[in-house]
């Protein structure tokens, strides 16, 4: 169902893995979807597949939200009642090591954004952060105020482009809503569509990498953590959960003014070996596990206070953790290489 006023919606970083689930979600209930991503991390065959499972047209511009000619050129092609902004890049490990690259692209790509959307009127805003806003809570769950100390360049990245929302919102009158996602995970009910990664190093699909065969065995860094087995405790959320809260978020967005942050989570935390028997379970193989040394800047726990979601946009998490990678194992199984024959090189600038 379409939100009065909001159906036709600009998706920046749509060809990648939550973006291509956001864009079947949202066409197959009835929003016309354009797609804009450089490609330089995401799929074009992930478009194509997104559009075959929602039976909808989903439209491609390929663009670079670093570029304001660029965005220019995708506002005047359609008449967009909102933005829906995932385009960014995600990996810790590389804003460690390139942190102006995380800087140009998740800030200044999301600056250049608010810029075009106020000259072209558009002013409903919903963007993809992160639960890396937060660093370390000890063991409270983290609240939308708990205070922000990012513990790597891409926590920080998140942290200034909410900024750079709030900015705009307060210059325009727009209405903006930050979904701070804790951990995606799982894949699309048909399976074809999925994370698709050459090196991932989120947990659970480490875990598949192990199952397949295709990685010895799962480092477990740190079994020393003052949590109920020792290892780190993160809140995982099933992909389809947190494309159904982008719905109801860019809905919010036609009744609500300023700029909101939300947690997207189930509120439950699981370790990292309730994870590794999780999988064992549900893929009914080995997974070979190997004490590793601690990481600089793994927070000990990562779970989200959900409240404030359930109770201003009726959202829930419907699925557990089993159902995460039951589907993950589902799409891995599929399409064992994922999109990969289909990946692009960026023409744009960097
Ligand atoms: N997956 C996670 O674990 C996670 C957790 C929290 C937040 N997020 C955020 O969610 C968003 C989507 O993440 P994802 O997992 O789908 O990542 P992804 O890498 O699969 O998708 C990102 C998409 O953005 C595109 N993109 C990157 N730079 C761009 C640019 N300069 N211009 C246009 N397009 C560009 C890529 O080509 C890709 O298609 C990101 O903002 C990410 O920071 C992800």
């Amino acid at each position: 169902m379409v939100g009065a006023g909001c159906r036709d919606v600009l998706l920046t970083g749509g060809a990648g893995y939550i973006g291509a689930h956001c864009a079947a979600l949202l066409a197959s209930e009835g929003y016309r979807v354009t797609v804009f991503d450089n490609l330089e991390r995401g799929y074009r065959q992930a478009i194509q597949r997104a559009s075959m499972v929602s039976g909808k047209p989903i439209e491609l511009i390929v663009g670079d939200v670093r570029d304001m000619e660029s965005l220019r050129g995708a506002f005047a092609q359609g008449d967009f009642h909102a933005v829906v902004h995932l385009a960014a890049l995600k990996s810790v490990e590389e804003s460690i090591q390139e942190p102006e690259r995380y800087q140009h692209t998740n800030v200044m790509g999301t600056e250049n954004l608010c810029a075009a959307m106020e000259e072209f009127g558009v002013f409903r805003l919903v963007f993809s952060s992160s639960a890396a806003v937060y660093g370390d809570c000890g063991s409270d769950l983290a609240t939308e105020s708990t205070p922000l100390r990012p513990l790597s360049p891409y926590g920080q990245s998140k942290v200034d482009a909410e900024e750079r929302i709030e900015r705009f919102v307060s210059r325009t009158g727009a209405a903006a809503v930050s979904l701070r996602y804790f951990n995606p995970v799982g894949a699309h009910p048909s399976a074809s569509l999925g994370e698709c990664s050459d090196g991932p190093t989120n947990l659970i699909p480490v875990v598949m990498d192990v199952v397949l065969g295709n990685r010895r065995s799962l480092d477990v860094f740190g079994r020393d953590y003052p949590t109920r087995d020792g290892t780190c405790i993160r809140d995982y959320i099933h992909i389809m959960d947190l494309v159904v809260a982008h719905r109801s978020a860019l809905d919010h967005t036609t009744h609500m003014d300023g700029a909101k942050a939300y947690n997207v989570g189930t509120g439950r935390g699981s370790s990292v070996l309730e994870v590794v028997d999780r999988a064992r379970e549900v893929t009914q193989r080995v997974v070979p596990t190997r004490d590793a040394a601690r990481r600089d800047g793994d927070p000990v726990m990562l779970v989200a206070d959900v409240s404030r979601i359930e109770a201003d946009l009726g959202w829930v998490a419907t699925q557990d953790l089993k159902s995460m990678i039951r589907s993950e194992w589902a799409w891995r199984r599929a399409w064992p290489d994922g999109y990969a024959s289909s990946r692009e090189t960026s023409a744009a600038p960097r």
